[in-house]
Protein backbone atom coordinates (compact mmCIF):
# COMPACT_ATOMS: atom_id res chain seq x y z
CA UNK A 1 0.00 0.00 0.00
CA UNK A 2 1.46 3.64 -0.98
CA UNK A 3 -0.31 5.28 1.69
CA UNK A 4 -0.97 4.14 4.64
CA UNK A 5 -2.58 7.53 6.55
CA UNK A 6 -5.94 6.38 5.86
CA UNK A 7 -5.41 2.82 7.92
CA UNK A 8 -3.89 4.44 10.75
CA UNK A 9 -6.37 6.88 10.98
CA UNK A 10 -9.38 3.96 11.36
CA UNK A 11 -6.74 2.66 13.61
CA UNK A 12 -7.04 5.60 15.98
CA UNK A 13 -10.57 5.93 15.43
CA UNK A 14 -11.12 2.11 16.82
CA UNK A 15 -8.86 3.48 19.63
CA UNK A 16 -10.93 6.19 20.56
CA UNK A 17 -14.07 4.11 20.15
CA UNK A 18 -12.84 1.78 22.70
CA UNK A 19 -11.79 4.39 25.31
CA UNK A 20 -15.06 6.27 25.38
CA UNK A 21 -16.76 2.50 25.83
CA UNK A 22 -14.46 1.78 28.42
CA UNK A 23 -16.04 5.45 29.91
CA UNK A 24 -19.66 4.55 29.43
CA UNK A 25 -19.20 1.16 31.19
CA UNK A 26 -17.76 2.36 34.07
CA UNK A 27 -21.05 4.50 34.77
CA UNK A 28 -23.01 2.17 33.27
CA UNK A 29 -22.30 -0.89 35.89
CA UNK A 30 -22.30 1.61 38.19
CA UNK A 31 -25.58 1.85 37.72
CA UNK A 32 -25.98 -1.62 37.44
CA UNK A 33 -26.97 -1.24 33.76
CA UNK A 34 -24.93 -3.26 30.64
CA UNK A 35 -23.39 -0.97 27.94
CA UNK A 36 -25.20 -0.10 24.60
CA UNK A 37 -22.80 -2.83 23.02
CA UNK A 38 -22.95 -5.74 25.90
CA UNK A 39 -27.01 -5.21 25.02
CA UNK A 40 -26.18 -6.01 21.65
CA UNK A 41 -23.95 -8.74 21.84
CA UNK A 42 -26.29 -10.23 24.85
CA UNK A 43 -28.54 -10.59 22.30
CA UNK A 44 -27.72 -11.61 19.00
CA UNK A 45 -25.69 -14.80 17.98
CA UNK A 46 -22.03 -14.69 18.85
CA UNK A 47 -20.08 -13.15 16.01
CA UNK A 48 -22.90 -12.28 14.06
CA UNK A 49 -23.08 -8.31 14.90
CA UNK A 50 -22.05 -5.91 11.63
CA UNK A 51 -21.98 -2.46 13.18
CA UNK A 52 -23.33 0.38 10.74
CA UNK A 53 -22.39 4.03 10.81
CA UNK A 54 -19.79 3.87 14.24
CA UNK A 55 -18.27 7.00 13.08
CA UNK A 56 -21.04 9.08 12.77
CA UNK A 57 -21.13 12.64 14.65
CA UNK A 58 -22.98 15.26 15.71
CA UNK A 59 -22.55 18.43 13.42
CA UNK A 60 -24.21 20.48 16.34
CA UNK A 61 -22.72 23.60 18.11
CA UNK A 62 -24.86 25.68 19.71
CA UNK A 63 -24.08 25.26 23.53
CA UNK A 64 -21.19 24.48 23.89
CA UNK A 65 -21.77 20.71 21.49
CA UNK A 66 -18.57 21.68 19.68
CA UNK A 67 -16.90 20.91 22.19
CA UNK A 68 -18.51 17.56 22.61
CA UNK A 69 -18.08 14.72 20.55
CA UNK A 70 -18.44 11.06 20.34
CA UNK A 71 -18.07 8.58 18.05
CA UNK A 72 -21.42 6.96 16.81
CA UNK A 73 -23.62 9.89 18.74
CA UNK A 74 -24.28 8.19 20.88
CA UNK A 75 -26.17 4.98 19.56
CA UNK A 76 -24.72 1.31 18.80
CA UNK A 77 -26.30 0.35 15.34
CA UNK A 78 -26.37 -2.64 13.12
CA UNK A 79 -27.33 -6.42 12.29
CA UNK A 80 -27.08 -9.66 13.06
CA UNK A 81 -28.74 -12.75 13.86
CA UNK A 82 -31.02 -14.65 16.89
CA UNK A 83 -31.18 -17.94 16.92
CA UNK A 84 -29.97 -18.14 13.74
CA UNK A 85 -32.59 -15.39 12.05
CA UNK A 86 -31.54 -12.01 10.92
CA UNK A 87 -32.60 -9.14 12.54
CA UNK A 88 -32.01 -5.33 12.71
CA UNK A 89 -30.75 -3.45 16.17
CA UNK A 90 -30.20 -0.15 17.97
CA UNK A 91 -29.43 0.47 21.19
CA UNK A 92 -28.61 3.85 22.97
CA UNK A 93 -25.59 4.88 24.79
CA UNK A 94 -26.39 6.68 27.87
CA UNK A 95 -23.41 6.94 28.35
CA UNK A 96 -23.05 10.09 26.14
CA UNK A 97 -25.57 13.01 26.84
CA UNK A 98 -28.05 10.27 28.81
CA UNK A 99 -28.32 8.45 25.42
CA UNK A 100 -30.38 11.58 24.57
CA UNK A 101 -31.57 11.55 21.09
CA UNK A 102 -29.97 14.29 18.29
CA UNK A 103 -30.63 14.81 14.64
CA UNK A 104 -27.04 12.39 13.95
CA UNK A 105 -28.54 10.02 16.13
CA UNK A 106 -31.77 9.67 15.13
CA UNK A 107 -30.60 8.91 11.51
CA UNK A 108 -28.27 5.89 12.56
CA UNK A 109 -31.70 4.72 13.60
CA UNK A 110 -34.15 5.67 10.72
CA UNK A 111 -30.97 3.61 8.80
CA UNK A 112 -31.81 0.33 10.73
CA UNK A 113 -35.70 1.00 10.74
CA UNK A 114 -35.38 1.41 6.54
CA UNK A 115 -32.85 -1.49 6.55
CA UNK A 116 -34.95 -3.92 8.45
CA UNK A 117 -38.70 -3.00 6.52
CA UNK A 118 -36.51 -3.68 3.04
CA UNK A 119 -35.03 -6.74 4.02
CA UNK A 120 -38.65 -8.17 6.04
CA UNK A 121 -36.43 -8.55 9.11
CA UNK A 122 -37.65 -7.45 13.38
CA UNK A 123 -36.33 -4.76 15.07
CA UNK A 124 -34.70 -4.54 18.37
CA UNK A 125 -34.14 -1.36 20.05
CA UNK A 126 -32.80 -1.14 23.61
CA UNK A 127 -33.63 2.03 24.96
CA UNK A 128 -32.39 4.40 27.14
CA UNK A 129 -32.22 7.77 26.81
CA UNK A 130 -33.33 11.02 28.47
CA UNK A 131 -35.02 11.98 25.25
CA UNK A 132 -34.89 14.76 23.19
CA UNK A 133 -31.46 15.96 23.06
CA UNK A 134 -31.84 19.72 24.69
CA UNK A 135 -28.55 21.39 22.54
CA UNK A 136 -29.88 20.38 19.24
CA UNK A 137 -33.45 21.66 19.85
CA UNK A 138 -36.01 21.49 16.53
CA UNK A 139 -33.62 19.25 14.98
CA UNK A 140 -33.93 16.30 17.66
CA UNK A 141 -37.95 16.94 17.95
CA UNK A 142 -37.40 16.30 13.71
CA UNK A 143 -35.17 13.15 14.53
CA UNK A 144 -37.99 11.70 16.73
CA UNK A 145 -40.69 12.33 13.64
CA UNK A 146 -38.58 10.76 11.85
CA UNK A 147 -38.50 7.96 13.52
CA UNK A 148 -41.95 7.34 14.35
CA UNK A 149 -43.06 7.68 10.57
CA UNK A 150 -40.76 4.51 10.10
CA UNK A 151 -42.48 2.91 13.05
CA UNK A 152 -45.90 3.50 11.81
CA UNK A 153 -44.36 1.74 8.38
CA UNK A 154 -43.19 -0.94 9.61
CA UNK A 155 -46.24 -1.69 11.94
CA UNK A 156 -48.08 -5.12 10.57
CA UNK A 157 -44.71 -5.30 8.44
CA UNK A 158 -41.85 -6.50 10.54
CA UNK A 159 -42.08 -7.34 14.46
CA UNK A 160 -40.54 -4.10 16.43
CA UNK A 161 -39.53 -4.61 19.70
CA UNK A 162 -38.42 -2.40 22.17
CA UNK A 163 -36.35 -3.20 25.37
CA UNK A 164 -36.77 -0.64 27.68
CA UNK A 165 -33.25 -0.81 30.22
CA UNK A 166 -33.27 2.73 31.60
CA UNK A 167 -35.02 6.41 31.15
CA UNK A 168 -37.15 6.83 28.05
CA UNK A 169 -38.07 10.35 28.73
CA UNK A 170 -40.28 12.86 26.94
CA UNK A 171 -40.69 11.65 23.30
CA UNK A 172 -38.72 8.94 23.76
CA UNK A 173 -41.62 7.27 24.76
CA UNK A 174 -43.64 7.24 21.42
CA UNK A 175 -41.54 4.90 19.93
CA UNK A 176 -42.17 2.09 21.95
CA UNK A 177 -45.82 3.02 21.76
CA UNK A 178 -45.57 2.16 18.43
CA UNK A 179 -43.96 -0.84 18.49
CA UNK A 180 -45.48 -4.51 18.60
CA UNK A 181 -43.93 -5.02 22.46
CA UNK A 182 -42.27 -2.70 25.25
CA UNK A 183 -40.13 -4.75 27.49
CA UNK A 184 -39.77 -3.19 30.78
CA UNK A 185 -36.60 -4.09 33.37
CA UNK A 186 -37.35 -4.05 37.05
CA UNK A 187 -35.56 -1.60 38.66
CA UNK A 188 -33.50 0.36 35.94
CA UNK A 189 -36.55 1.12 33.58
CA UNK A 190 -38.77 4.24 33.66
CA UNK A 191 -41.20 5.82 30.93
CA UNK A 192 -43.16 8.95 31.24
CA UNK A 193 -44.11 11.80 28.97
CA UNK A 194 -43.22 14.72 31.53
CA UNK A 195 -40.65 13.09 35.13
CA UNK A 196 -41.84 13.83 38.33
CA UNK A 197 -39.62 17.21 38.35
CA UNK A 198 -42.49 18.62 36.04
CA UNK A 199 -45.37 17.18 37.06
CA UNK A 200 -44.70 18.88 40.67
CA UNK A 201 -43.82 21.92 38.93
CA UNK A 202 -47.34 21.66 36.67
CA UNK A 203 -49.93 19.73 39.27
CA UNK A 204 -48.28 20.12 42.90
CA UNK A 205 -48.00 16.28 42.98
CA UNK A 206 -45.00 14.55 44.30
CA UNK A 207 -44.53 11.28 42.97
CA UNK A 208 -41.31 9.05 42.24
CA UNK A 209 -39.99 7.89 38.85
CA UNK A 210 -40.64 4.56 39.60
CA UNK A 211 -44.45 4.83 40.80
CA UNK A 212 -44.97 8.11 37.71
CA UNK A 213 -43.70 4.96 34.90
CA UNK A 214 -41.60 2.31 36.46
CA UNK A 215 -42.11 -1.77 35.22
CA UNK A 216 -44.43 -2.51 37.64
CA UNK A 217 -46.60 0.42 37.09
CA UNK A 218 -46.73 -0.08 33.71
CA UNK A 219 -46.80 -3.78 33.62
CA UNK A 220 -49.87 -3.79 35.82
CA UNK A 221 -51.65 -0.41 35.79
CA UNK A 222 -51.56 0.86 32.24
CA UNK A 223 -50.75 -1.42 30.04
CA UNK A 224 -47.72 0.24 28.17
CA UNK A 225 -45.38 -2.77 29.13
CA UNK A 226 -45.83 -6.28 27.46
CA UNK A 227 -43.75 -7.36 29.50
CA UNK A 228 -41.52 -6.98 32.88
CA UNK A 229 -38.44 -8.45 33.53
CA UNK A 230 -36.40 -9.31 36.55
CA UNK A 231 -32.94 -8.30 34.29
CA UNK A 232 -31.51 -7.19 30.99
CA UNK A 233 -30.64 -11.18 30.86
CA UNK A 234 -34.15 -12.18 31.32
CA UNK A 235 -35.60 -8.91 28.77
CA UNK A 236 -33.05 -10.87 25.93
CA UNK A 237 -34.71 -13.84 26.71
CA UNK A 238 -38.11 -12.35 26.13
CA UNK A 239 -36.72 -11.25 22.96
CA UNK A 240 -35.78 -14.47 21.82
CA UNK A 241 -38.80 -16.21 23.07
CA UNK A 242 -40.98 -13.34 21.09
CA UNK A 243 -39.32 -13.58 18.00
CA UNK A 244 -39.48 -17.65 17.95
CA UNK A 245 -42.72 -17.43 17.56
CA UNK A 246 -43.20 -14.90 15.29
CA UNK A 247 -42.25 -15.00 11.20
CA UNK A 248 -39.97 -12.12 10.12
CA UNK A 249 -42.44 -10.20 8.27
CA UNK A 250 -45.94 -10.21 7.13
CA UNK A 251 -45.32 -12.02 3.85
CA UNK A 252 -43.81 -15.18 5.85
CA UNK A 253 -45.79 -17.96 8.27
CA UNK A 254 -44.00 -18.57 11.55
CA UNK A 255 -41.56 -21.51 11.70
CA UNK A 256 -42.74 -24.74 12.54
CA UNK A 257 -41.62 -25.96 15.54
CA UNK A 258 -41.63 -29.72 16.92
CA UNK A 259 -45.66 -31.03 18.55
CA UNK A 260 -45.08 -31.96 22.55
CA UNK A 261 -48.10 -33.22 24.27
CA UNK A 262 -49.33 -30.87 27.23
CA UNK A 263 -48.21 -32.82 30.41
CA UNK A 264 -51.91 -32.53 31.40
CA UNK A 265 -55.50 -33.22 30.21
CA UNK A 266 -58.09 -30.92 30.13
CA UNK A 267 -60.82 -33.41 31.99
CA UNK A 268 -61.87 -31.71 35.37
CA UNK A 269 -60.48 -28.62 35.10
CA UNK A 270 -63.80 -25.93 34.29
CA UNK A 271 -66.04 -26.87 36.85
CA UNK A 272 -69.63 -27.72 36.22
CA UNK A 273 -71.55 -25.32 38.32
CA UNK A 274 -71.13 -21.61 36.25
CA UNK A 275 -70.53 -19.52 38.95
CA UNK A 276 -67.09 -21.46 40.38
CA UNK A 277 -64.17 -20.61 39.14
CA UNK A 278 -61.15 -21.41 37.66
CA UNK A 279 -58.06 -20.38 36.50
CA UNK A 280 -57.92 -20.50 32.63
CA UNK A 281 -53.92 -20.83 32.57
CA UNK A 282 -54.79 -24.46 33.78
CA UNK A 283 -56.65 -24.90 30.62
CA UNK A 284 -54.65 -22.93 28.23
CA UNK A 285 -51.45 -25.30 29.51
CA UNK A 286 -53.67 -28.64 28.90
CA UNK A 287 -54.68 -27.62 25.45
CA UNK A 288 -51.17 -26.50 23.91
CA UNK A 289 -47.82 -27.98 23.44
CA UNK A 290 -46.09 -28.64 26.55
CA UNK A 291 -44.33 -25.50 28.07
CA UNK A 292 -45.07 -23.68 24.85
CA UNK A 293 -47.63 -20.78 26.09
CA UNK A 294 -46.09 -17.21 26.19
CA UNK A 295 -48.31 -14.64 28.04
CA UNK A 296 -48.54 -11.14 26.92
CA UNK A 297 -49.70 -8.35 29.51
CA UNK A 298 -49.82 -11.25 32.47
CA UNK A 299 -50.61 -8.36 35.21
CA UNK A 300 -52.53 -6.14 33.39
CA UNK A 301 -56.11 -6.36 32.72
CA UNK A 302 -55.74 -10.07 34.40
CA UNK A 303 -59.44 -10.87 33.69
CA UNK A 304 -58.24 -11.64 30.60
CA UNK A 305 -55.12 -13.50 29.23
CA UNK A 306 -53.76 -13.65 26.01
CA UNK A 307 -50.47 -15.05 24.70
CA UNK A 308 -48.54 -17.35 22.22
CA UNK A 309 -48.37 -20.98 22.10
CA UNK A 310 -48.10 -23.89 20.03
CA UNK A 311 -50.51 -26.38 18.80
CA UNK A 312 -48.78 -30.00 17.26
CA UNK A 313 -46.08 -26.79 16.53
CA UNK A 314 -47.75 -24.70 14.65
CA UNK A 315 -47.67 -20.69 16.26
CA UNK A 316 -50.34 -19.74 17.47
CA UNK A 317 -52.22 -16.99 19.54
CA UNK A 318 -54.36 -17.59 22.84
CA UNK A 319 -57.11 -15.51 23.54
CA UNK A 320 -59.19 -16.36 27.23
CA UNK A 321 -61.39 -15.14 29.65
CA UNK A 322 -60.39 -15.56 32.88
CA UNK A 323 -63.03 -16.68 35.42
CA UNK A 324 -60.92 -16.34 38.64
CA UNK A 325 -60.60 -12.65 37.95
CA UNK A 326 -64.15 -10.33 38.34
CA UNK A 327 -65.37 -13.64 36.83
CA UNK A 328 -63.83 -13.23 33.24
CA UNK A 329 -66.03 -10.29 32.71
CA UNK A 330 -64.80 -7.65 29.61
CA UNK A 331 -63.83 -4.53 30.83
CA UNK A 332 -62.31 -1.27 29.45
CA UNK A 333 -58.75 -2.76 29.57
CA UNK A 334 -58.82 -6.41 28.69
CA UNK A 335 -60.79 -5.15 25.76
CA UNK A 336 -57.92 -2.99 24.82
CA UNK A 337 -55.37 -5.68 25.93
CA UNK A 338 -57.14 -8.20 23.41
CA UNK A 339 -58.15 -6.08 20.48
CA UNK A 340 -54.36 -5.27 20.22
CA UNK A 341 -53.36 -8.88 20.35
CA UNK A 342 -55.60 -10.17 17.65
CA UNK A 343 -54.35 -7.53 15.57
CA UNK A 344 -51.02 -8.64 15.99
CA UNK A 345 -51.49 -12.08 15.37
CA UNK A 346 -53.43 -11.23 12.43
CA UNK A 347 -50.58 -9.19 11.03
CA UNK A 348 -48.03 -11.55 11.41
CA UNK A 349 -50.35 -14.92 10.07
CA UNK A 350 -50.83 -16.20 13.63
CA UNK A 351 -54.03 -18.24 14.01
CA UNK A 352 -55.98 -17.34 16.91
CA UNK A 353 -57.72 -19.94 19.43
CA UNK A 354 -60.31 -17.79 21.54
CA UNK A 355 -61.56 -19.61 24.76
CA UNK A 356 -64.84 -18.26 26.14
CA UNK A 357 -66.62 -18.13 29.45
CA UNK A 358 -67.92 -14.80 30.10
CA UNK A 359 -70.64 -13.13 31.72
CA UNK A 360 -70.72 -9.94 29.57
CA UNK A 361 -69.53 -6.74 29.31
CA UNK A 362 -68.83 -5.50 33.47
CA UNK A 363 -72.07 -3.17 33.94
CA UNK A 364 -70.85 0.00 35.98
CA UNK A 365 -70.88 3.93 35.63
CA UNK A 366 -66.71 4.31 35.52
CA UNK A 367 -66.71 1.91 32.72
CA UNK A 368 -69.32 3.77 31.18
CA UNK A 369 -68.26 6.87 31.43
CA UNK A 370 -64.59 6.20 30.42
CA UNK A 371 -65.95 4.66 27.67
CA UNK A 372 -66.62 1.11 27.17
CA UNK A 373 -68.66 1.41 24.22
CA UNK A 374 -65.41 2.68 22.25
CA UNK A 375 -63.43 0.42 24.09
CA UNK A 376 -65.24 -3.02 23.83
CA UNK A 377 -66.41 -1.91 20.32
CA UNK A 378 -62.29 -2.39 19.24
CA UNK A 379 -62.91 -6.14 20.19
CA UNK A 380 -65.54 -6.53 17.64
CA UNK A 381 -63.63 -4.69 15.15
CA UNK A 382 -60.12 -6.59 15.92
CA UNK A 383 -62.27 -10.11 15.35
CA UNK A 384 -64.29 -8.66 12.45
CA UNK A 385 -60.92 -7.61 10.54
CA UNK A 386 -59.26 -10.56 11.03
CA UNK A 387 -58.51 -12.79 8.36
CA UNK A 388 -55.91 -15.54 9.86
CA UNK A 389 -57.78 -19.06 10.52
CA UNK A 390 -59.64 -18.21 13.88
CA UNK A 391 -61.32 -21.28 16.22
CA UNK A 392 -63.36 -20.45 19.08
CA UNK A 393 -64.15 -22.76 22.25
CA UNK A 394 -67.42 -21.56 24.17
CA UNK A 395 -66.55 -23.27 27.67
CA UNK A 396 -69.58 -22.15 29.80
CA UNK A 397 -70.83 -18.65 29.96
CA UNK A 398 -71.06 -16.89 26.54
CA UNK A 399 -73.68 -13.99 27.12
CA UNK A 400 -74.63 -10.90 24.70
CA UNK A 401 -72.18 -8.84 23.73
CA UNK A 402 -69.29 -10.74 24.93
CA UNK A 403 -70.63 -13.79 22.60
CA UNK A 404 -70.37 -11.72 19.47
CA UNK A 405 -67.33 -9.56 20.50
CA UNK A 406 -65.05 -12.52 21.50
CA UNK A 407 -64.85 -14.80 18.28
CA UNK A 408 -68.38 -15.70 17.42
CA UNK A 409 -68.87 -17.18 13.77
CA UNK A 410 -70.86 -13.65 13.22
CA UNK A 411 -67.03 -12.35 13.23
CA UNK A 412 -65.45 -14.77 10.67
CA UNK A 413 -64.59 -17.28 13.06
CA UNK A 414 -63.98 -20.27 11.01
CA UNK A 415 -64.85 -23.11 13.48
CA UNK A 416 -66.79 -22.52 17.08
CA UNK A 417 -66.65 -25.36 19.27
CA UNK A 418 -69.01 -25.69 22.66
CA UNK A 419 -68.74 -27.74 25.35
CA UNK A 420 -71.80 -29.45 26.79
CA UNK A 421 -72.36 -26.92 29.87
CA UNK A 422 -72.10 -23.87 27.51
CA UNK A 423 -74.63 -21.53 28.20
CA UNK A 424 -75.10 -19.08 25.35
CA UNK A 425 -77.63 -16.09 25.77
CA UNK A 426 -78.62 -12.84 25.99
CA UNK A 427 -78.11 -12.36 29.36
CA UNK A 428 -77.75 -14.96 32.68
CA UNK A 429 -81.06 -16.33 33.67
CA UNK A 430 -81.29 -14.64 37.28
CA UNK A 431 -80.97 -11.08 34.78
CA UNK A 432 -83.24 -12.03 32.49
CA UNK A 433 -86.21 -13.45 34.22
CA UNK A 434 -86.28 -10.01 36.41
CA UNK A 435 -86.76 -8.27 32.79
CA UNK A 436 -88.74 -10.41 30.74
CA UNK A 437 -91.37 -11.57 34.00
CA UNK A 438 -90.93 -8.49 36.20
CA UNK A 439 -94.92 -8.09 36.75
CA UNK A 440 -95.32 -11.85 37.75
CA UNK A 441 -92.35 -11.90 39.98
CA UNK A 442 -93.69 -8.62 41.55
CA UNK A 443 -96.96 -10.40 42.31
CA UNK A 444 -95.69 -14.11 43.18
CA UNK A 445 -92.25 -13.92 44.53
CA UNK A 446 -92.30 -17.59 44.87
CA UNK A 447 -92.33 -17.91 41.25
CA UNK A 448 -89.32 -16.72 40.66
CA UNK A 449 -86.45 -19.81 40.79
CA UNK A 450 -89.36 -21.62 38.73
CA UNK A 451 -89.05 -19.27 35.95
CA UNK A 452 -84.98 -19.23 36.11
CA UNK A 453 -84.81 -23.19 36.05
CA UNK A 454 -87.37 -22.69 33.03
CA UNK A 455 -85.44 -19.78 31.10
CA UNK A 456 -81.84 -22.47 31.68
CA UNK A 457 -83.89 -24.75 30.57
CA UNK A 458 -84.68 -23.29 26.95
CA UNK A 459 -81.85 -21.09 26.85
CA UNK A 460 -78.73 -21.72 28.95
CA UNK A 461 -77.58 -24.51 26.40
CA UNK A 462 -75.30 -24.68 23.87
CA UNK A 463 -78.19 -26.20 21.00
CA UNK A 464 -80.27 -22.89 20.46
CA UNK A 465 -76.80 -21.80 18.61
CA UNK A 466 -76.11 -25.28 17.50
CA UNK A 467 -79.26 -25.41 15.70
CA UNK A 468 -78.91 -22.15 13.87
CA UNK A 469 -75.34 -23.09 12.68
CA UNK A 470 -73.80 -20.80 15.40
CA UNK A 471 -71.66 -23.59 16.64
CA UNK A 472 -70.35 -26.32 14.71
CA UNK A 473 -70.04 -29.18 17.11
CA UNK A 474 -70.87 -29.74 20.84
CA UNK A 475 -67.51 -31.61 21.87
CA UNK A 476 -66.24 -32.97 25.45
CA UNK A 477 -63.53 -31.12 27.77
CA UNK A 478 -60.85 -34.19 26.67
CA UNK A 479 -61.36 -32.89 23.00
CA UNK A 480 -60.17 -29.47 22.74
CA UNK A 481 -56.79 -29.69 21.78
CA UNK A 482 -57.53 -32.61 19.30
CA UNK A 483 -59.86 -30.87 17.62
CA UNK A 484 -58.32 -26.98 17.61
CA UNK A 485 -55.15 -29.19 16.31
CA UNK A 486 -57.39 -30.50 13.50
CA UNK A 487 -59.28 -27.42 12.57
CA UNK A 488 -56.24 -24.95 12.35
CA UNK A 489 -54.81 -27.85 10.28
CA UNK A 490 -57.91 -28.08 7.77
CA UNK A 491 -57.93 -23.90 7.64
CA UNK A 492 -53.39 -23.64 7.26
CA UNK A 493 -54.14 -22.78 3.57
CA UNK A 494 -56.71 -20.08 4.61
CA UNK A 495 -56.27 -17.22 2.12
CA UNK A 496 -59.07 -14.32 2.02
CA UNK A 497 -59.06 -10.87 0.18
CA UNK A 498 -60.82 -8.35 1.99
CA UNK A 499 -63.55 -6.42 0.18
CA UNK A 500 -64.23 -3.70 -0.63
CA UNK A 501 -60.95 -2.25 -1.26
CA UNK A 502 -59.53 0.31 0.89
CA UNK A 503 -57.04 2.40 2.27
CA UNK A 504 -57.63 1.39 5.72
CA UNK A 505 -60.61 1.05 7.95
CA UNK A 506 -61.34 3.37 11.54
CA UNK A 507 -60.85 1.23 14.08
CA UNK A 508 -62.36 3.06 17.40
CA UNK A 509 -60.13 4.33 20.10
C1 LIG B 1 -29.25 16.60 26.67
C2 LIG B 1 -29.23 15.23 28.50
C3 LIG B 1 -30.60 15.01 28.36
C4 LIG B 1 -31.29 15.63 27.29
C5 LIG B 1 -29.90 13.88 30.06
N1 LIG B 1 -28.83 14.53 29.55
N2 LIG B 1 -31.00 14.16 29.35
N3 LIG B 1 -28.56 16.02 27.66
N4 LIG B 1 -30.57 16.41 26.47
N5 LIG B 1 -32.58 15.44 27.07
C6 LIG B 1 -27.45 14.48 30.03
C7 LIG B 1 -27.25 15.17 31.38
O1 LIG B 1 -27.08 16.54 31.19
C8 LIG B 1 -26.00 14.47 31.87
O2 LIG B 1 -24.91 15.02 31.18
C9 LIG B 1 -26.15 13.06 31.36
O3 LIG B 1 -27.13 13.14 30.30
C10 LIG B 1 -26.69 12.12 32.40
O4 LIG B 1 -27.86 12.69 32.97
P1 LIG B 1 -28.08 12.78 34.55
O5 LIG B 1 -29.17 13.76 34.76
O6 LIG B 1 -26.77 13.04 35.24
O7 LIG B 1 -28.55 11.30 34.87
P2 LIG B 1 -29.68 10.81 35.84
O8 LIG B 1 -29.57 11.47 37.18
O9 LIG B 1 -29.63 9.32 35.81
O10 LIG B 1 -31.06 11.29 35.20
C11 LIG B 1 -31.43 10.82 33.93
C12 LIG B 1 -32.68 11.56 33.44
C13 LIG B 1 -32.46 13.07 33.55
C14 LIG B 1 -33.89 11.11 34.31
C15 LIG B 1 -32.95 11.10 32.01
O11 LIG B 1 -31.21 13.41 32.92
C16 LIG B 1 -33.55 13.87 32.92
O12 LIG B 1 -34.60 14.08 33.54
N6 LIG B 1 -33.32 14.33 31.69
C17 LIG B 1 -34.29 15.11 30.98
C18 LIG B 1 -35.47 14.26 30.61
C19 LIG B 1 -36.52 15.01 29.82
O13 LIG B 1 -37.30 15.83 30.36
N7 LIG B 1 -36.55 14.77 28.52
C20 LIG B 1 -37.56 15.31 27.72
C21 LIG B 1 -36.93 16.10 26.66
S1 LIG B 1 -38.24 16.74 25.67
P3 LIG B 1 -23.45 15.13 31.83
O14 LIG B 1 -22.70 15.94 30.84
O15 LIG B 1 -23.62 15.80 33.14
O16 LIG B 1 -22.96 13.73 31.94
C22 LIG B 1 -38.66 15.49 24.63
C23 LIG B 1 -39.79 15.84 23.73
C24 LIG B 1 -39.74 15.09 22.45
O17 LIG B 1 -38.13 14.43 24.60
C25 LIG B 1 -41.13 15.11 21.85
C26 LIG B 1 -41.24 14.27 20.64
C27 LIG B 1 -42.69 14.01 20.32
Amino acid sequence: MSDDRPIGDTVERREELRRQEEASAERQHARGKLTARERITGLLDAGSFTELDPYVEHRASALGMDQRKWLGDGVVTGSGTVDGRRVYVYSQDFGFMGGSLGAAHARKICRVLDLAIQNGAPIIGFHDSGGARIQEGVASLGGYGEIFRRNVQASGVIPQIAVIAGPTAGGASYSPALMDFTLMVEGIATMFITGPRVVKQVTGEEVDPETLGGAETHGSVTGVASLTLGSEAEAMEAVRMILSYLPPNNLDDPAQAPSSEPSRDTMDIIPDESSQAYDTHDLIDAITDAGSFFEIQPFYAMNAVVGFGRLGGRSIGVVASQPSVMAGTMTIDSSDKISRFVRLCDAFNLPVLTLQDVPGYIPGVDQEHRGIIRHGAKVIYAYSEATVPKVTVILRKSYGGAYIALGSKHLGTDFVYALPGAEVAVMGAEGAVEIVYRREIAAEPEKRDDLIAKYREEFSNPYQAAKLGFIDDVIEPGEIRERAIAAFELLSKKRVKVHPPKKHGNMPV
